[in-house]
């Protein structure tokens, strides 16, 4: 990538210092000596500049700094607010008589959030709109993932953020979860091993990521909601890919969720914050709070470990100030909080004096997030090999989702970009001849809907930007001359509008009842010509498919993958692009089979009862069909597996080696994401049927050609939380390896033994519930 970075003098810096700065005379006005204070030149220098700090200095770094903005905007344009770049979240309060510079910080997890237009500006400030996190997971291919970090970095630094605040992390544990798609996967590995690809991509970059949102956030129903978590299901579920992408990414900030965990608010949890975080898992950032507007107590949360209170205001200082004169909050708290701090700033773009150009290579990587786009794809039916189609065929194609192009992102996920390429366009540039009249009625009919008072936008603004979904168009008539006319079918399925500030609906899941007549007449008439329907679906999460799947030849999980969409489907339904892509979470048969579905999302509080049963965890061991489970997704090809074994004549020390080798046996050439589970013995502890314990993606296989894979299983990785013991412990026995194509597609077996017990690494015991619970075990099942 073009690099367009210039190192500037002390005089930008210096004009990037006045900003937004609420103390900027503190000291002067305190009758302090002016002199010549030390500066902040580097990590060297922290420690003087700490000591060289006034109260009300301190206070001021570790509140956000947006005071301004804050009394205008009466909380409702939330996480907007900073000064220095229009649109970016935040920015931190600089200090210039210390040379301390104020950071920027932007949202999030499909890229950079910042406004697109300026006042008196007549550039554009245009970002691009990548994959959300669930889709990249689909790749399986950390290569790429890093590779996206990388883009989202270059923009952000082009841009003047210093840190970007994402990736969202957290486990797609629950299925109505109305934030899940801004979170990888509903396994820890998976999470673990694609936040740190990604952290990576924009840390190797120098601007800083933000890991969040810690912890035990799994619904947006209630941000407020106490989660009560076993302290295994947490250490094995719930914080495991943070522990993973801290000690593999070293992430710069880690973001507290609003949720309590056991009956502490996340961002006043010392236990958390310090204890497992630092003590445990070595994290050396700063922590910040998500943007809760000072509703927490704040001489807890400086204990607790967090750093930054976001966004800010001055109330807070003041507090923070009040306090340490009250002798509620010990100012060596306040030392800590704030040297953690400027550890990171001085790594900032900002405080380097790098200057943006505010003119990104977008072109370039809109390519990054097509090739993300297309690779994330799953394709979940293609019978008789109805995909991929001729490019020249003749297209109907169904469904308002069509025009309302769905690509994702809301809230603070939300991404200005130049352009979002909608299904139509995108078939059209493949070459494919529309029928354009049936389009042009779906269009008169949106338009049409959309100005009456049901289904106008309702809500506006920053949480609520809700479309009401339309009802699908009577489309009886239209289908049976369609059929005559055009080669194939394809029907647009979308779930609702999501609104940011609640969580999915059941009408999100279940197809509404203008959608199945939609299908069957659409299936009916094209079946009569003897052609063939295929489905996409533009969904941001699972949608129930198996009542509805027989009435379609081929169904294509699109996601809403960011702006190249349509260019993105058109490269998977052509074959330019053979799919690849596999579920990051399972697709349940009906929502009534999630363990969870009676007491989701609960009231005050609600309890984690199924446990470490989460995902794939539960249908394996509980024995529950779903509709297409963890880790499936099919290909142009086939591949077979074989040769699949484990080194050290299956005896386990410190790690074990597996290794496989996969054929392309099919005709195209294709990739392939292989999966290695492990079916673990139980002992003192029960274990989930199978765990993801590795993963790898073969290179582009020729048909014939094969790769010899290697997957490394330590024994961190495969050991068990003891809550007794409050440690990480490798049970003895024999462990079954389970190497396949997805967690119901084994292909084949192999076991290594582990001769006895191995106690790995003791931990903090913390954060145990505050009450007692049933909880989810194949002993009272
Ligand atoms: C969200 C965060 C986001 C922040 C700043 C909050 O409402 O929960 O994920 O980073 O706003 O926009």
């Amino acid at each position: 990538m073009q690099k367009k970075w210039k190192v500037v003098t002390s005089v930008m810096l210096t004009s990037s210092l006045m900003m937004s700065s609420l103390f900027v005379n503190t000291a002067a006005v305190n009758g302090q000596e002016e002199g010549n204070p030390p500066q902040l030149t580097g990590e060297a220098s922290i420690d003087e500049v700490v000591d060289a700090m006034t109260l009300q200095e301190k206070a001021a770094l570790l509140v956000g700094g947006n005071k301004e903005v804050l009394e205008e905007i009466d909380n409702e344009i939330i996480g907007d607010q900073a000064t220095r770049v229009p649109g970016a979240a935040g920015q931190t309060q600089a200090i210039p008589r210390l040379g301390v510079p104020s950071i920027v910080l932007a949202d999030g997890p499909m890229g950079v959030r910042i406004d697109p237009t300026r006042e008196d500006d007549d550039d554009t400030y245009y970002a691009t709109k990548f994959p959300a996190p669930n889709v990249l997971a689909s790749t399986w291919d950390t290569d790429l993932v890093y590779e996206v970090g990388e883009a989202t970095s270059h923009e952000l630094k082009e841009y003047g953020v210093d840190l970007l605040l994402a990736p969202g992390m957290n486990i797609q544990s629950y299925l109505l979860n109305g934030r899940n798609y801004e979170y990888f996967s509903e396994d820890p590995y998976v999470t673990g091993k694609m936040a740190s690809e990604f952290v990576n991509g924009v840390e190797d970059q120098g601007v800083g990521t933000t890991i969040k949102h810690f912890a035990a956030y799994n619904q947006r129903a209630d941000n407020n909601i106490d989660s009560i978590v076993s302290q295994r299901a947490l250490r094995e579920i719930y914080l495991k890919g943070f522990e993973m992408t801290v000690k593999n990414s070293d992430p710069w900030a880690i973001m507290d969720s609003y949720n309590k965990i056991n009956g502490t608010w996340a961002t006043e949890n010392e236990d958390l914050l310090t204890s497992v975080l630092r003590d445990d898992w070595g994290f050396n950032g700063f922590a910040m709070t998500d943007w809760e507007f000072g509703s927490r107590d704040i001489a807890k949360q400086m204990e607790a470990g967090t750093n930054l209170l976001m966004p800010g205001s001055e109330h807070q200082s003041e507090a923070i100030v009040d306090a340490v004169n009250d002798g509620l909050l010990n100012e060596e708290i306040l030392d800590r909080n704030v040297k953690e701090m400027l550890g990171i700033i001085v790594q900032t773009p900002t405080f380097l004096g790098l200057e943006p150009s505010n003119d990104p290579d977008l072109e370039t990587n809109a390519e990054i997030a097509r090739k993300a786009a297309a690779d994330g794809m799953v394709l979940l039916q293609n019978e008789a090999d109805t995909l991929p189609l001729d490019s020249n065929l003749n297209v109907s194609l169904f469904g308002t989702p069509q025009v309302e192009t769905m690509t994702g992102g809301r809230g603070s996920a939300l991404v200005h970009s130049a352009y979002h390429l909608g299904i139509p366009e995108g078939l059209q540039n493949a070459g494919f001849t529309l029928n354009e009249e049936l389009y042009d009625k779906y269009e008169t009919y949106v338009e049409e809907m959309r100005d009456t008072d049901e289904y106008r936008e309702t809500g506006g603004g920053f949480f609520n930007s809700t479309f009401p979904t339309l009802p699908e168009m009577d489309v009886a008539d239209e289908a049976v001359t369609a059929a005559e006319n055009s080669d194939v079918g394809i029907i647009v399925l979308s779930s609702e509008f999501g609104s940011y500030g609640s969580d999915r609906s059941l009408e999100d899941f279940y197809l509404s009842e203008s959608k199945e007549e939609m299908i069957t007449d659409v299936s009916e008439a094209f079946r009569e010509e003897g052609k063939p329907v295929i489905a996409i679906l533009n969904v941001e999460g699972p949608l129930e498919v198996a009542s509805w799947r027989d009435q379609v030849d081929s169904v294509l999980l699109s996601w809403q993958p960011g702006q190249e969409l349509g260019n993105a489907v058109a490269d998977v339904v052509t074959g330019k692009v053979n799919p690849s892509g596999k579920l990051p979470q399972t697709f349940p048969v009906v929502y009534e089979d999630a363990p969870y579905s009676e007491t989701y999302p609960g009231t005050d509080q609600f309890i984690y009862e199924e446990d470490i049963y989460v995902g794939y965890r539960y249908n394996t061991t509980f024995d529950v069909e779903p509709a297409y489970e963890f880790g499936y997704g099919l290909s142009y090809t086939t591949f077979d597996y074989d040769n699949v074994r484990v080194n050290r004549n299956g005896n386990f020390k410190d790690k074990i080696t597996v290794f496989a080798t996969v054929e392309n046996t099919g005709d195209v050439a294709g990739r392939e994401a292989v999966q290695v589970y492990v079916n673990a013995p139980d002992g003192k502890l029960e274990k989930p049927e199978i765990e993801l314990k590795a993963f790898d993606k073969t290179k582009e296989l020729r048909p014939g050609k094969k790769e010899n894979l290697k997957f490394e299983l330590d024994a961190q990785n495969l050991a068990s939380f003891d809550e007794e013991l409050s440690a990480w412990v490798l049970e003895e026995g024999t462990y079954e390896v389970r190497v396949g194509a997805s967690s119901q597609d084994i292909r084949d077996t192999t076991t290594f033994t582990v001769d006895e017990d191995i106690i790995l690494e003791e931990v903090n015991d913390v954060l145990e519930p505050q009450i007692e619970f049933d909880r989810l075990s194949k002993l009272n099942y």
